[in-house]
């Protein structure tokens, strides 16, 4: 596994949370939340990155997540080139490597890289120039670093004591990589309570979670939860005939009013997106009070400007 960190303790690629040690993440998200603004306010910007180029490589679909990773590097004065996989000389048979040699000759400084495939962004990593980042963003069904952090970010604002609190994480865990880097953030940040809520189908294999609870009873997983944070069912990662029917699965595991009123009457409701209304989450909820999933998409780009910041900001001769 390609090594993340520089010998200074500084970061230099971001492709899983696992093993990043707490003061790390801290530091990370106090550099986000630097860059949080309140809705209205103009966004944060500088120049920090100027004369730096990220390139986007996205070969799964993606709105917010590569959205938030160009308005980042833009608003640090980076300049994004965005590759659709159509376009990009993969698909005519070029080795995934060649495109990224090709993009280094051009100059660029990072590579944010979200794919299906088991190993992709660690092996882009391993090959590198020395002064290239690489920042997975959502790797199969392993992990989802800035989700992680933005995750942690949005709960920390509401819940500052994160130490004792009990986080529900419902839904399809199995195939989840959002739910895979929550889990490593919130245990390295001392979360102790973390529930993995969901039907005996999805739940993950055995050895993963190691002190993670494991409940397939919504009701007592909700029980006096502080945090709820609802996962897509990963339809791409199943077979069809391993497909819950939406109405069913709504019945069973979604998340209504009434069912919200069993955890904490403090409790907020999250979700990376995109959203099933309807399956696994229901409307009134995603929209309501205790709902913070606007707060994470805007904290997406602040968490996202602060992982490009610390990868880039550290070079020679910037
Ligand atoms: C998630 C993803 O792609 O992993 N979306 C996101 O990045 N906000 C979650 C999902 O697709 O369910």
């Amino acid at each position: 596994m390609t090594e993340q960190l520089r010998p200074d303790g500084s970061l230099r690629h971001l492709l899983t949370l696992e093993g990043l040690p707490r003061p790390v993440l801290e530091r990370l998200l106090e550099r986000a939340q630097g860059f949080v603004r309140p809705l209205g306010a103009a966004a944060a910007q500088s120049q920090a990155l100027a004369g730096r180029t990220v390139a986007n490589l996205f070969t799964e679909p993606s709105t917010r997540t590569r959205v938030s990773f160009e308005l980042a590097a833009k608003r640090l004065g980076a300049q994004v080139v965005n590759l659709e996989v159509q376009l990009s000389s993969r698909v005519k048979g070029e080795s995934m490597l060649d495109t990224i040699y090709t993009l280094e000759a051009l100059h660029v400084d990072a590579f944010v890289i979200r794919d299906a495939e088991v190993g992709v962004p660690g092996l882009v990593a391993a090959n590198v120039a020395p002064h290239v980042a690489v920042l997975s963003a959502g790797e199969a069904h392993l992990a989802h670093p800035t989700q992680g952090l933005l995750d942690a970010l949005t709960i920390q604002q509401k819940k500052p004591r994160l130490s004792g609190l009990a986080v529900a994480i419902v839904g399809d865990l199995r195939h989840s990589r959002v739910a895979r880097s929550a889990w490593h953030a919130l245990r390295t940040l001392g979360v102790s309570d973390v529930r993995l809520v969901g039907p005996p189908a999805l739940q993950p294999p055995d050895e993963e979670f190691p002190g993670g609870t494991r409940y397939t009873d919504l009701a007592a997983g909700l029980e006096a939860a502080d945090v709820i944070m609802m996962l897509r069912i990963q339809k791409e990662r199943m077979a069809e005939a391993d497909l819950p029917e939406a109405r069913r699965y709504f019945a069973a595991w979604g998340l209504t009013p009434e069912r919200l009123r069993l955890a904490r009457p403090d409790a907020i409701v999250m979700h990376p997106q995109p959203m099933n209304r309807g399956i696994e989450i229901a409307s009134e909820v995603a929209d309501g009070p205790q709902s913070v999933i606007r707060d994470q998409v805007r904290n997406g780009v602040a968490v996202r400007m602060a992982v490009l910041a610390e990868v880039l900001a550290a070079r020679e001769g910037a």
